[in-house]
């Protein structure tokens, strides 16, 4: 079983939320002993002060990124890897600028998801507020890559001090690692949901009208069937759910068409 670790944070192991993922990882070896383990932290990664913004990922391919190559171990971590693991400290209730940076250097698999199938866990650790927000952003980012989330675990590192909360991480951890362990093994897709299909639909028409500006996009879609799709896989799909999805991608495309949409105003 191999299990990939993006990090992101500089603390490293010694960090709140390296000790966390090292709990966690520790119960799984537990029920597996054989686990391999690969870890990325996101400081380390050379990315730039951000990400360029150029676009060309999209455009020409992720090869054509001028931080393609420091970003490589990354993404052959997420390939290689049965299950992810995605961590971060919450910063300003948000995950940390380098978890960010690292999610939009990968904004292509928003175009191109590549991960399909794969399960993922996302872990946060604060201090004692914003677990929320930064959870659910890594959850619905990684989503748009393919990945599916089968555990989130967000702890309050000093509220590890106290004995019935640390009680409550320990429970919680030995469900995650179970889950973890059971998912590696056999990964199992959730049905998606009408905000997966909304999602789907959304990413196809941004391929779709791409295609005159850089052929990469279309052409992975191409390959795959998926204009002709209504999912990325042949799976039965909730039939209401898709429905719904039909006719907010009818509504997007004629607003888009007339110019009809409304700006966002909060
Ligand atoms: C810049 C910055 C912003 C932070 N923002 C929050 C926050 O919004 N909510 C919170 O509860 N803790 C916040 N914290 C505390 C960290 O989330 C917490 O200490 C975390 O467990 C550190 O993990 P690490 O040791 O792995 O880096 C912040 C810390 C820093 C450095």
């Amino acid at each position: 079983m191999h299990i990939g670790v993006v990090m992101g944070t500089g603390h490293g192991s010694d960090g709140a939320t390296g000790r966390l993922v090292n709990e966690l990882l520790d119960r799984v070896r537990g029920i597996v002993p054989d686990v391999e383990v690969s870890t990325v932290d996101t400081d380390s990664l050379d990315l730039g002060p951000s990400c360029a913004a150029c676009l060309g990922c999209m455009t020409a391919g992720e090869q054509s990124c001028p931080n393609f190559s420091s970003a490589a171990r990354a993404a052959r971590l997420m390939e290689e890897a049965d299950l992810v693991v995605f961590a971060t400290p919450v910063h300003s209730f948000h995950v940390s600028a380098t978890m960010k940076r690292f999610v939009d250097h990968f904004a292509y698999l928003i175009h191109r998801p590549a991960h399909v199938g794969k399960p993922c866990v996302q872990i946060s650790t604060a201090a004692g507020a914003g677990h929320d927000q930064a959870l659910g952003y890594l959850k619905s980012a990684t989503r748009r890559w393919g990945f599916h989330t089968v555990g989130q675990l967000g702890v309050n590192g000093p509220g590890l001090k106290k004995a019935p909360y640390r009680a409550k991480v320990d429970a919680a951890l030995d469900e995650l690692a179970a889950s973890v362990v059971d998912q590696a093994r056999n990964p199992v897709e959730p049905a998606p949901t009408a905000a997966d299909l909304i999602g789907f639909r959304v990413a196809r028409l941004l391929v779709e009208s791409g295609r005159d500006e850089g052929p990469v996009d279309a052409a992975y879609w191409d390959e795959r069937g998926w204009f002709d799709a209504d999912w990325f896989t042949d799976r039965k799909l909730p039939w209401f759910a898709n429905r719904l999805a039909a006719t907010v991608e009818k509504k997007i495309r004629k607003g888009i068409a007339e110019g009809s949409a409304n700006p966002y105003q909060g």
